[in-house]
């Protein structure tokens, strides 16, 4: 792979409190698909943003709650890759470390980080959609969303939905850690979807460095002052590789 930049390894082995932001190109690597191609094979005349919001689940809650159910199916047989893993060390490794993840498959924790901010939910997970609490609930096989057992609503996935808003404990300390950390790491996101890609500028006005990696060059990665366009699963290893 290309060297790493001197100056980004120093500034990372230094960090008194690095911050990670992950998204799903994290996650391409253990196969679970990113958002502009999750919708492939059955799925493929709907955009995730068309099937990912109150409005659809409202429209058609059966086609809704199918499309997660075939994303859990994808999940479920998906590992973590070296890229959680490395995350993982890092935290380890690290004085502090703040990890921040838009991801909803569960794989950063899978891969032994410990506390994470699920800042779009957790697929994994159901909720009432009325009375918003948690619902432990058996969904194999289910091609309609389960009836609440408290009050009888429809249930749904706890994720955040295009058009929602950021769970308040995780937008709360996802921007208290982004306004306190000397090192701001965005892996595999396009920096489109906000408020997550909004963190990086509370970031930059707290002095932060600001690394990116990700394969291809996004929103966010003239702002950067260091990117590393290689795949997360390469270049997060490397990068712990580097600072050990
Ligand atoms: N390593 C690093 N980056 C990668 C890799 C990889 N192996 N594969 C893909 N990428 C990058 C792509 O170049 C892209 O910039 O990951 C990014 C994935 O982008 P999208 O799938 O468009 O996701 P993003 O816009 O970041 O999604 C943000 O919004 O809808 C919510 O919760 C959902 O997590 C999602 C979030």
């Amino acid at each position: 792979m290309e060297l790493l930049p001197v100056k980004l390894v120093a500034a990372l082995g230094r960090a008194r409190h690095l911050v990670i932001l992950t998204g799903p190109g994290v996650s391409a690597e253990s196969g679970v698909p990113t958002l502009r191609d999750a919708s492939t094979g059955l799925w493929a005349r709907f955009l995730p943003e068309e099937l990912a919001s109150p409005e659809a689940f409202e429209r058609d809650p059966a086609l809704v709650w199918q499309w997660y159910q075939w994303r859990r199916s994808v999940i479920a047989s998906a590992r973590p890759n070296p890229a959680h893993v490395a995350i993982a060390a890092l935290e380890r490794l690290l004085e502090r470390v703040t990890l921040i993840t838009q991801n909803v498959d569960g794989l950063h924790q899978q891969a032994g980080s410990r506390s994470v901010i699920e800042f779009h939910g957790n697929i994994h997970r159901n909720r009432c959609s009325v009375e918003q609490v948690i619902v432990d609930i058996e969904t194999a096989g289910t091609t309609k969303p389960p009836k609440c057992p408290n009050c009888g609503a429809r249930v749904r996935p706890d994720v955040v939905w295009f058009g929602e808003t950021i769970p308040r404990s995780a937008l709360d300390s996802a921007t208290y850690a982004a306004s306190d950390c000397d090192v701001y790491l965005a892996a595999g996101t396009s920096a489109l979807v906000h408020p997550a890609a909004s963190l990086a500028a509370e970031a930059q006005a707290a002095g932060a460095v600001l690394i990116e990696i990700n394969s291809q060059e996004t929103a966010f990665s003239e702002q950067a002052d260091y990117h590393v366009r290689q795949p997360a699963g390469i270049a997060l290893p490397a990068l712990l590789t580097a600072i050990n």
